[in-house]
């Protein structure tokens, strides 16, 4: 990350103390009683945690709080549960039973909702017909859907049987699909015909019939397809291998479908993510400690209470949305909003329609979706009633300072805390905010840790710096919802994340900590982007180049973007015979499109004789970061075997 972004950081001082009125009703009303908490929880962890999931269902409860073999983890030992339990079971006996636990609106308006006894029983029914189909505890099902209450529905019956759901985000294709499942080994795939976004058809059944065609997939025994667009995405149905949801779930049926009953340490979900090499990671997640770090995160986090409309703007495919949308706020008997398009569909205002229409109470965006907004001016906004917002979050990378008071004062209309929370995949749960009644808020900083986390900033050599010194962000203890593994690959999980800094977790992202001990993130340090939230790994984006035969070498690198973040350009030199030029960028564009998904398009492609390396062939990043951000190099070249590559790169520029 620059010098210049890490000065701009330095110069916020603004800080925001929680409202009076906030704070009267919050969970957690003063700097006072979080800290109490964060000690408590770092001193006591067993008193913490018993009391903290005390509201839980365990059939058996635990024995032993931690077990820490470094860099495996086991929480809550001798525990027995089922997580879907505590999400839904736990509610059928209280008031909750027939609140809503999810209010859907369709792209065109049309609405949904399902209470709490609605969605224990299709989570009954479904898990019912999964069971029937074949799927026994601990196999693989695989989900590629859109945003629709299925979709928790399709995780939460995996859940029921003990099956570990691997939820396949729906802007991925079909060739990322096909790995997915293949490195899962998914005996099922759980989809709909097609879903809306932006206007437009997105066609899911046919892009998993295209993955499930090559070889690679040959794990998956049978899809299960929800019709949900009908006669405007008709599907093929491969005979012997796909099924309709409404074929296999009778709605007449008894929801009578008992919980397996699973260790603690029993896996609940994998989820892929990018990291520094080409193949995407399998972040595996278990039950229990998962499940306590999202109960207690969703709690005091987004202070939930009775009457909230609560309302996660991300994708279910992405992690925010497993543990912020579906085990989180479920898990308190929360009341979400799910929404299945665009921002901007039919216009900009969209979002703020849906405020109004559905009296939300708490939102959770990413600060690129704010900035985006911010660039359309504030008269969308002041279109609809905002009035019912209590409470603002921010999730996915980092927070400029504008944007930060553009959302406070437009969309909070000035009294709404705004909590930016940063965590990872591999985190499960929030792992820095500051708690909304309790700490004050400073635009641009990610806050101070949650109960049970030790954050450090430190020298590569593991030594803490002092404040306002840039280093690694690190993480020095366990926590309950950190990942336990890299599915398949254990290896892989030591050498990502234990092998940095000794004893300690690495993030991959850079921060400091300031005078008052808040964090500042500052981006990731290591090859990884984070375009548009979403997060990309520069080793994946130049192996997909490199399997175009017109490609000899690529080197992705990010550059800093107004809206975005950062923005992906890729430098790509070719092989004999090609020649560069507008056509072939387009066709390498789409080539990434087709192999990764759309998102993951590069923002710039550029053309090179040759990228600059070192004379021991490694490719200079940074270089070609300076000269993709139109930046003079000021660091070492000396160790680049061929200056004029340089010169060549930046008149390529023009
Ligand atoms: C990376 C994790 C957390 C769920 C969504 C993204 C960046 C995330 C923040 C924040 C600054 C943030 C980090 C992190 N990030 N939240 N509040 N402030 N940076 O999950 O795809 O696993 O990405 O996103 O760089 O390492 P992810």
């Amino acid at each position: 990350m620059s010098h210049d972004a890490i000065t701009s950081l330095l110069k916020e001082s603004r800080k925001f103390e929680p409202p009076a009125e906030f704070a009267r009703k919050a969970r957690i009303s003063s700097r006072e009683a979080y800290d109490a908490l964060y000690r408590e929880s770092l001193d006591n962890p067993e008193s913490f945690w018993r009391r903290e999931t005390k509201d839980l269902v365990f059939r058996t409860p635990w024995t032993e709080t931690l077990e820490w073999n470094l860099p495996h983890a086991k929480w809550f030992l001798g525990a027995t549960l089922n997580i879907t339990e505590s999400c839904l079971d736990r509610h059928l006996s209280t008031p909750v039973r027939n609140k809503a636990a999810i209010i859907w609106e369709g792209e065109y308006g049309e609405t949904r909702t399902l209470t709490y006894a609605q969605l224990h029983r299709e989570t009954l029914l479904l898990a019912d017909a999964l069971a029937k189909l074949g799927v026994e505890k601990g196999d693989r099902v695989a989900i590629y859907m859109g945003m629709v209450p299925e979709v928790a529905v399709a995780m939460l019956a995996c859940a029921r049987l003990g099956a570990v759901h691997t939820v396949i985000f729906g802007g991925f294709a079909a060739d990322a699909i096909r790995d997915r499942v293949h490195d899962s080994q998914a005996k099922v795939v759980i989809t709909q015909d097609g879903g809306y976004r932006r206007g437009n058809v997105l066609e899911l059944k046919s892009t998993v019939d295209k993955a499930l065609a090559q070889p690679q997939a040959k794990s998956v025994q049978k899809t299960i397809v929800l019709r949900h667009l009908g006669d405007k995405c008709p599907v093929q149905m491969t005979e012997g291998r796909d099924v309709w949801w409404h074929d296999i779930v009778d709605p007449n049926g008894h929801a009578t479908r008992e919980a397996t009953i699973v260790d603690a340490e029993h896996p609940l979900f994998i989820l892929y993510t990018s990291g520094s090499t080409g193949k995407p990671k399998g972040v595996l997640h278990t039950t229990a400690g998962y499940l306590a770090g999202v109960h207690v995160t969703s709690k005091y986090v987004f202070d939930l209470q009775d009457d909230d409309v609560y309302w996660c703007t991300a994708d279910v495919g992405w992690v925010t949305g497993h543990s912020y949308i579906v085990y989180g706020p479920l898990s308190n008997g929360a009341t979400c909003l799910m929404y299945e398009g665009a921002p901007n569909f039919p216009d900009w205002g969209r979002f703020w329609r849906l405020i109004e229409r559905h009296r939300v109470t708490i939102l959770y965006t990413a600060p690129t979706a704010i900035r985006a907004f911010m660039r359309q001016g504030d008269e969308w906004p002041k279109k609809s009633d905002l009035s019912s917002l209590r409470l603002l979050g921010s999730v996915g990378e980092p927070i400029n300072p504008e944007a930060w008071i553009w959302y406070h004062q437009n969309i909070g209309g000035g009294r709404c805390p705004v909590v930016d929370t940063w965590w990872q995949t591999e985190t499960g749960a929030i792992l820095m905010t500051t708690v909304p009644g309790a700490s004050a808020s400073k635009p641009g900083s990610t806050g101070l840790p949650m109960f049970g986390v030790v954050p450090d900033v430190v020298t590569k050599e593991g030594q803490s710096v002092g404040a306002n010194q840039g280093g690694m962000l690190v993480l020095r203890k366990p926590w309950p919802s950190m990942m336990r593994t890299v599915w398949g690959d254990d290896e892989r999980f030591r050498r990502t994340y234990f092998s940095d800094v000794e004893g300690c977790y690495f993030t991959g992202d850079g921060a400091r900590r300031d005078e008052d001990g808040y964090f500042w993130v500052v981006g990731r340090i290591d090859d990884v982007l984070n375009v548009a939230g979403h997060r990309i790994g520069t080793a994946e984006i130049e192996s997909t180049l490199v399997s175009h035969p017109a490609v000899a070498e690529a080197a992705a690198v990010g550059r800093p973007d107004d809206l975005k973040g950062q923005a992906l350009v890729v430098f790509v030199s070719l092989r004999p015979g090609f020649t560069a030029g507008d056509a072939l960028a387009n066709e390498l564009g789409n080539h990434v499109g087709k192999e990764i998904g759309k998102f993951a398009k590069p923002d710039n492609i550029r053309f090179a004789d040759s990228l600059p390396k070192t004379r021991s062939g490694k490719i200079m990043r940074r270089l070609l970061k300076d000269v993709a951000a139109g930046r003079e190099t000021t660091g070492d070249t000396s160790t680049l075997e061929d200056l004029s590559v340089l010169a060549k790169l930046r008149t390529s520029d023009e």
